[in-house]
Order: C-alpha cells, then structure tokens, then sequence
C-alpha cells in the first residue's frame, strides 16, 4: 500500500483518488482470476460430486464453460473480499506478494483437503467404521491461520480464515458443518498465535485450540448427523489442533524463504551473534556494533512501554547500521581518538557518504535474506530527517543557492509502523547522549525530550501509528535506561590496571 496509513475514527484509510483505487481494484482483480483459475482447474477435476449439473446442457459440448464460470464467481468472491478490506481495514495489505503468498496457503490446503478426505477415508486400513464426512474435522485450516497470522497480523488471518473455509470446504465436502467447523476453527488457531517467538509457543498454541476445535466438532457433527460419528469428530478435532502448531512450524520457514517474511522466530534465530553480518559489524565497525546494541535495548524497552512488538524492535535495532560496514570511518562512533575525516571533505561528499548507508543496508539486508520487517525498519530509520551537522557545515553553500536544505535529508521513507518509529527515536537518542560527557539523569532526560520532540515537530512520526501517550512513554522508557547505562560508567581506577 501507497501512501498515508494514517487512521480515521474508524481505522480506515483515508480515501484514494479515483484513478489510483481504480488502477488498484483492476490489479487486484487480475489477480484474483488467475488464482480462481486455478481453483476452477482443480475443482473442475475433482468437483463433479460438488457440481453435478454444472454448466447445465452446456456442459456436455463445452465442458470447460462450467470452470469458466467458476473462475469468475471466485475470483470477484476474492476480488471483493480482499479489495474491500485492502481499503478499509488496516493492516490489511494488497502488495502482489501477500496476495501471492495468501492463495499458496489456499492452494495448499486444497490438496491437504483432498488428501484428508480421499486418501484417508477411502483408505481401507484406516476408514473403517469412520463416516466419510467426519475427516472434514482432520482439514488443518487451524495451522495455516496460524502461519498466516504469525507472518502478517491478525487482520489478514481473520480473512484468510473466512477465504479458505469457502474454498477448502467446497473442494472438500460442501457441507454445512464442514465449514462451519473451518471458520471457527481457523479463528482459534489465528486467535492462539499471538506472539510466537519460540517453537514452543507455537506448539502450545495448537495445544490451547485442540479442545475448542474438538468441541466444535462434535457439536456440529452432532447438530448435522446426530450422534453416529460425534466420538470421532471430537477425536479428529482436538488432532487437529494438536497437530496444527507442528504444520505451521514445518509451513513457516518455506514460507519465509519463499516469500521473503520474517517471523519472530526467524528474528530470534537472527539475533544470534553468530550471524556473518553481526560477526563483520562487531569486526569492521565495533563502534557501531555497540551503538547497535545500546539501541536494541533502548527500543525494547520502549517497545514494552507500549505493548509493541520487543522482539522485532531488538533485532531490527542490531541490523539498523549494517550498510555502514566497509565505510566505518565515516561514522562519529567508530572515530574515537582519531581524525574526523569529515574534516578534509566537501559537505556535498560527507552528505553522499552518510546517505549511502541506508541504501546499503536495504541492499545487505536483501542479500542476507533478512526479511521483509528487518529490511522495512532499516529504510526506515532515518525517515526524512536532516543531516544536522552536515546542514550547518554546508550553510554557505545554502546561502549562495549552491545547494538546498532540502539535499540534506535522508530520502526515506518515513517510519510507517511503530517499531520503526521506536527505533528512530532509540537512534537519535543514542547518539545524542553519546555526545554528553558524562551526563546527569537529568540531563539525559532533556536530551531525550528534546529529540522526540524535534522528530516529531519534523513530522517524521506523521506515517506511523503512534499516538501522543505512546511517544512520551517511550520518550521516558528511553531516557530512564540511557540515564542507567551512563550512569554505570565509571573510571577504572588506574591503581587496579
Ligand atoms: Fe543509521
Ligand atoms: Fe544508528
């Protein structure tokens, strides 16, 4: 998504110009044809017992008008569905990428379906005794909206979860409980996976939505059928919900390769110091690996302060300066007792090089396969801000119309969610405080101030979701353990070396 993701009372966005949302809606609608063709092929192979009449008298000459007509039903069913909440709920993105990644799962579970439902119950060793129907209950939808509410958010996972069951529980069976079972069962596993930032919090989730999909099982089967198959619908719920957090664990690494997402636990992994990137910043860079550090705990802990996302603002902090590797002496924190190079440059040059280093991050975080929320904040980071120091070396450039104050800002973008926004502020704060020798509590205090508020009159915050409360929390959560760390430096005393 373009532009603003600001929020009006509603939380929508506010609305696009004709052209863009009519560009937008005909992109999205090409999509969703050629993903419904695809379900159209499949439910064209195997649908027969779905869609005995299908196509009516015309079905006998051309036997493909009954997929046609199918691939338009479902592509304006995803087509709608999707542009509808593309536009007015938040988080919801329509990026060809997600869409992408959304009917994968869709596709997947399709076959998943099939498998559970022809190969199982036809299997002579193991469906007997089992009505047919009654696998329905084995579909794993509970696991793909866990994946899916694991590697986007809890919006999209709520409407993949309605998207899927229709699709899924017409390849399926068709039936009433069949997809009533799917949407409420997918809801418990998306519902579980709140933050997942180990395996076994994933594990426990699926365990926490077994006994929710075997009750929902049994009393379905029992409203629709009575009480021939209830013991095995219970039986294959509460499976399906155990079953469901080892399915998403085997989906979610393909899924972040193939896609390019990062899940917590993919962060946490990344986080180790033994990532070559952190190896060669600790190596090439020491003073920006330590400033990377300091960061990473001054955004956590506002993260905390704001029920954020602490894993992502860490991580992401550790990895905010890699395009600095290679060009470390540029940088004030890897100059200490040396020159400052700065010195003998144009502010032009200085201002080029200082740049780069977002440009090259963006670019090491794709070669490194970062993930798409690392990669985000790093882009991110400076905003649009201004090159202050450079700005000030360059003002008799600026007063001789040789160059512009707009030339020394970053290119952007703008921090658009609010761990980004955190690490912006944890950044600036770093470094100012750095600067200060030896600095009281207090002073550490007005320095912080003063940076949240020279941001945010900048305007950088203007594309995120931050709210006033939320800046000064995370103003005073970052201050109180800048203040601790300068706190703690003390001189070593020489009679001790
Ligand atoms: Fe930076
Ligand atoms: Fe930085």
């Amino acid at each position: 998504m373009s532009g603003s993701r600001s929020a009006n009372r509603n939380g929508s966005r506010p609305p696009e110009n004709g052209a863009a949302s009519r560009g937008r809606y005909l992109r999205l609608l090409g999509l969703s044809l050629g993903s419904a063709a695809v379900f159209a092929v499949l439910f064209y192979l195997w649908g027969s017992e779905l869609f005995p009449r299908g196509a009516g008298r015309w079905g006998g000459t051309f036997p493909f008008v009954g997929a046609v007509a199918l691939t338009l039903a479902v592509a304006l069913f995803l087509s709608e569905w999707f542009g509808f909440a593309g536009r007015e709920v938040r988080k919801v993105r329509l990026a060809a990428r997600d869409f992408l990644f959304l009917c994968s799962l869709a596709l997947l579970l399709f076959f998943a379906a099939k498998a559970v439902i022809d190969l199982i119950a036809e299997s002579p060793a193991l469906g007997r005794g089992v009505p047919t129907r009654v696998y329905a209950y084995l579909i794993p939808l509970p696991a793909f909206a866990m994946v899916v509410r694991v590697l986007l958010n809890s919006e999209t996972s709520i409407l993949f979860t309605v998207a899927a069951s229709v699709l899924s529980a017409a390849a399926a069976s068709g039936s009433w409980p069949a997809l009533l079972f799917l949407l409420l069962s997918g809801t418990a596993g998306a519902a579980r996976a709140r933050r997942v930032p180990d395996r076994y919090r994933m594990l426990m989730a699926g365990v926490q939505a077994a006994p929710v999909c075997a009750v929902a099982a049994a009393a379905l089967e029992f409203s629709f059928h009575g009480d021939g198959g209830v013991l095995w619908a219970g039986v294959f719920g509460a499976v399906n919900g155990l079953l469901s957090g080892p399915i998403a664990l085997a989906v979610m690494p393909v899924a972040e390769s193939a896609f390019g997402y990062a899940s917590d636990i993919r962060l946490m992994e990344l986080s180790g110091a033994g990532h070559p990137l952190l190896v060669r910043l600790m190596m090439e860079a020491p003073g920006t690996f330590h400033h990377s550090v300091v960061v990473g705990t001054l955004a956590e802990a506002g993260a905390l302060a704001i029920g954020a996302n602490p894993v992502l603002c860490r991580v992401a902090a550790l990895y905010h300066d890699i395009g600095k590797i290679g060009k470390a002496q540029y940088f004030s924190e890897n100059q200490a007792g040396s020159e400052n190079v700065h010195d003998a440059m144009s502010p032009g040059l200085s201002r080029a090089v200082i740049l780069s280093h977002v440009k090259e991050g963006v670019r090491m975080a794709g070669e490194f396969r970062l993930g798409d929320r690392i990669t985000e904040i790093i882009a991110q980071h400076h905003g649009t801000s201004l090159l202050y120091y450079f700005l000030d070396k360059a003002k008799p450039m600026i007063e001789d119309r040789k160059a512009s104050e707009e030339m020394f800002r970053y290119p952007g973008p703008k921090p658009k969610t609010r761990e980004a926004a955190i690490i912006m502020l944890a950044d600036s704060a770093e470094a100012a405080v750095r600067s200060l020798d030896r600095p009281a509590p207090r002073e550490v205090d007005e320095t912080v101030t003063a940076i949240v508020n020279r941001i945010y009159l900048d305007g950088q915050l203007n594309e995120c979701d931050l709210t006033l409360r939320d800046l000064h929390a995370v103003g005073r959560a970052i201050s109180q353990v800048l203040a601790a760390v300068a706190h703690t430096r003390v001189d070593y005393p020489a009679s001790a070396v």
